[in-house]
């Protein structure tokens, strides 16, 4: 079988609207020979002659079963313990110490609940886990549930295996990764089980409303870059409608996304909360 070289402008586009559609994610034309290696891995592994059957196969009923390994293989999944590690700093020092005074002026009850929307493969809600099992002493006594999710399959089977190699650890310090880490043969570090059973993983397509109880801290960071305004206010519209009143949204970096945040109050360069 002869290995077809790119997609064509018109293959491309049908790729783009269906992954649009079903993610809001807007694949870049410019990205045409990235998008076309990323496709080809899937044609070999389904052994589908050209671009034009797998698109056939993916779009199909019967295709149901690839479609996971479709958004896999087109997604970026990159991510790190305590990336951006001053959102990290806001939670650990400024909102946990917030939290507490607000439950000893009897303002609110001891219960948590933190959703890391887009969490790829843990590392995010694990360093979450992570900033609340430092301040346990503190914390004796609350409830605490964070919720990740992902629309990658393959990304959340990684969070649940909790192996990680060191690469994912290049913002954390030595005592840290002794603290919530065990090392396995061949640099793998398996995070704790203490940590590890503070989070609950679920698949989730932003796009979607997440249906469930009201959030106090949402953390949307380093996903929505790759889509386009439209959908990017579907997906606030959702995210908003997640967060309890009061609650906070930490948005990253590059989500382009600032001037689309009016109703709610901006407490800081990449943190929004809800009245
Ligand atoms: C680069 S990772 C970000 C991980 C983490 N939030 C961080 O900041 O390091 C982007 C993640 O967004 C996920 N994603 C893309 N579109 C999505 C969608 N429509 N719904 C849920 N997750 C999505 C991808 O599967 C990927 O795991």
């Amino acid at each position: 079988m002869k290995e077809p070289e790119r997609l064509t402008p018109q293959q491309f586009e049908l790729f783009q609207k269906f992954i649009f559609e079903f993610c809001g994610i807007k694949l870049d034309p410019t990205k045409i020979t990235l998008v076309s290696n990323r496709i080809r891995r899937r044609l070999l592994a389904t052994q589908c002659p050209d671009f034009s059957a797998y698109y056939q196969l993916v779009t199909s009923r019967a295709g149901a079963a690839e479609l996971p390994e479709f958004i896999d293989a087109i997604t970026t999944n990159e991510t790190w313990f305590f990336r951006t590690p001053s959102n990290f700093e806001w939670f650990k020092n400024t909102y946990l110490q917030e939290l507490l005074r607000e439950k000893a002026e009897g303002k609110r009850e001891p219960h948590l609940r933190i959703w890391s929307a887009a969490c790829s493969s843990g590392e995010e809600p694990f360093s979450l886990a992570m900033c609340l099992s430092e301040a346990s002493v503190s914390l004796r006594g609350w409830t605490v549930d964070i919720v990740g999710t992902d629309i990658s399959e393959s990304s959340l089977a990684l969070a649940r295996a909790g192996l990680y190699k060191k690469r994912a650890m290049q913002e954390m310090d030595d005592a840290r990764i002794r603290r919530h880490f065990t090392e396995e043969p061949s640099e793998i570090f398996r995070i704790r089980p203490t940590i590890q059973n503070m989070v609950a993983f679920k698949k989730h397509n932003l796009m979607k409303p997440m249906n469930d109880k009201p959030f106090d801290c949402i953390w949307i960071r380093n996903v929505l870059i790759y889509f386009n305004r439209e959908s990017k206010a579907k997906v606030i519209e959702n995210l908003v409608r997640s967060l309890a009143s009061g609650g906070y949204l930490v948005v990253g970096p590059s989500e382009g996304i600032y001037d689309m945040l009016g109703m709610l109050q901006k407490r800081g360069t990449f943190l929004y909360q809800k009245q």
